[in-house]
Parts: structure tokens; sequence; C-alpha cells
């Protein structure tokens, strides 16, 4: 059985006090959503009030993204280290933002998965195709060479604790969402992958998060999918109530 994982990225949005606000009301729906995981992906500044709000109570901290080092003459970057210091339980990896304005490569995402791996920290994996992708057929050549490029080389007891977010990049932030069918077609497709590759065990206990303008409207019907197990949720996670439907939706 796997719990569902809705994850709110608040990518480059809100100052302390809008955090400080949109985590409390979180927490208090997270309290009433028993069977339901809730993570928080502030941006790096914004983590520790975030913590201290979520202090004790149901919610994950996450961040946004990780160096690949552990420490060093990195200017600007932030280590695996310093997250779960901060209280970090987990990080995304290969956001598709990351990848299209930060030039990040498979190779880029599997060094920071690892370190995040080693830190203690769970990687969110993103993978997804663009729109001529999809138009041109590739859709599973593109998602199954993201997953093996970011994979390749860990061991399965770190597999295993990994988590995956398939986020079509034409369905972010465009009010565009993958249907359920289309979505879940692709959830099988990566579960199949991850069974071929390390054994049903293991394929079974990775939670595969949908991405890709998720909101109210459409949360409960592609929740319902049987390889859909969360949610990692851009624009809907910035309001309160948006984002305490989906948690709803996925009880
Ligand atoms: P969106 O973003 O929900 O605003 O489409 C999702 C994401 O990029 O993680």
């Amino acid at each position: 059985m796997r719990t569902p994982l809705i994850a709110g990225n608040w990518k480059m949005n809100l100052l302390r006090d809008e955090a400080r606000s949109l985590s409390e009301a979180i927490a208090a729906t997270a309290k009433e959503a028993d069977g339901v995981e809730v993570l928080l992906c502030p941006p790096f500044p914004l983590l520790d009030t975030v913590r201290r709000t979520i202090d004790a109570g149901p919610v994950a901290l996450g961040a946004q993204n990780v160096h690949n080092e552990p420490s060093g003459a990195f200017t600007g970057e932030v280590s695996a280290a310093m997250l779960a210091d901060t209280g970090c339980e987990y990080v995304i990896v290969g956001h598709s933002e990351r990848r299209q304005y930060f030039g990040e490569t498979d190779a880029t995402v599997r060094h920071k998965a690892n370190a995040a791996l080693e830190a203690g920290l769970t990687p969110i994996i993103c993978v997804g195709e663009t729109l001529d992708e999809r138009e041109d057929g590739s859709t599973p050549k593109v998602v199954e060479r993201q997953i093996s490029g970011a994979l390749e080389r860990l061991k399965p007891e770190d597999v295993r604790r990994i988590v995956i977010a398939y986020e079509p990049v034409w369905a972010i932030g465009t009010g565009k969402t993958a249907t359920p069918e289309t979505a879940q077609e692709v959830h099988a497709l990566i579960r199949g992958w991850l069974k071929r590759e390390y054994g049903g065990a293991i394929a079974d206990t990775i939670r595969i998060l949908y991405g890709g303008s998720m909101k109210p409207a459409n949360a409960e019907e592609l929740l319902a999918e049987r390889d859909i197990d969360g949610g990692l949720v851009g624009g809907a996670s910035l309001k309160a109530d948006d984002f305490s439907a989906i948690i709803r939706a996925a009880l």
C-alpha cells in the first residue's frame, strides 16, 4: 500500500509572512487528512520559516533544488546536508524548469539524486516530455531515458527510497492537464520499467506523482488512477483553499 503524497512546489514565490500563513492553513488541513502525506517545498530562504510553522505537525518539508557536491567553493549553491540540517526530508530534482532554464541533464539529475540519498533525503525525481516529443510519439522513449539516466548505478536499496514525479512539460503552468488516462498510461510505463529493472517488490513501493496543472477540479479523477500516487502541485499549492481541496481529494 503506497501512502499518497501531495507536494506543494512553491517555485520562486511568497515572502515570509505569506509563507507563514499559507503553511499554517495547510498544517491545519493536514491534521485532518490522516492517510495522506503532505509536503511543502518553499524556496530556500523560507525553509526555516515554514519549518517553524509546521513544527511537530504532520507536514513534511522539502527543497526545490540541491547541489551534488557535499561542500566547497560553489558560490550560490546549497548542499544536501544543509537541507537535512534545516529540517528537510525531501528535495525536488530535475524539475523541467531546471532542465530548461539551468541546463540540467540526466547526469546532473543523477548526481543530485545521489547526493540527496547520501544525506538521508528523499529525492523527488521529475521526468516528462515536451509537447513536440508527445506529438511525435516519443513520450515513452524520453521518459525511459530520463528515468534510466537518473537511476543508473543507484543501489536497489536506494532506489526503493525515491519518489518519481511525471510532469508533462506541456501541462506545467499552462492550465492544460493530462487526462487521467493519458497520465495513467505513462505512470504504468514508468512502473513497468521499474519492475523490469528492480523487480516487483521495489516497483510497487515507489510513489509516482503526477504534476502539471493539478487543481481541485481534476485532482480526484487523476488520483483515482491505479499508478498515480499523489501530486506535485505548483500554482494551486499557493492557495490554501485549492491545495487543501487537493489534499482532501487524495483521502
Ligand atoms: P503547475 O506546476 O501545477 O503550476 O502546473 C507543477 C510543477 O511544475 O511542479
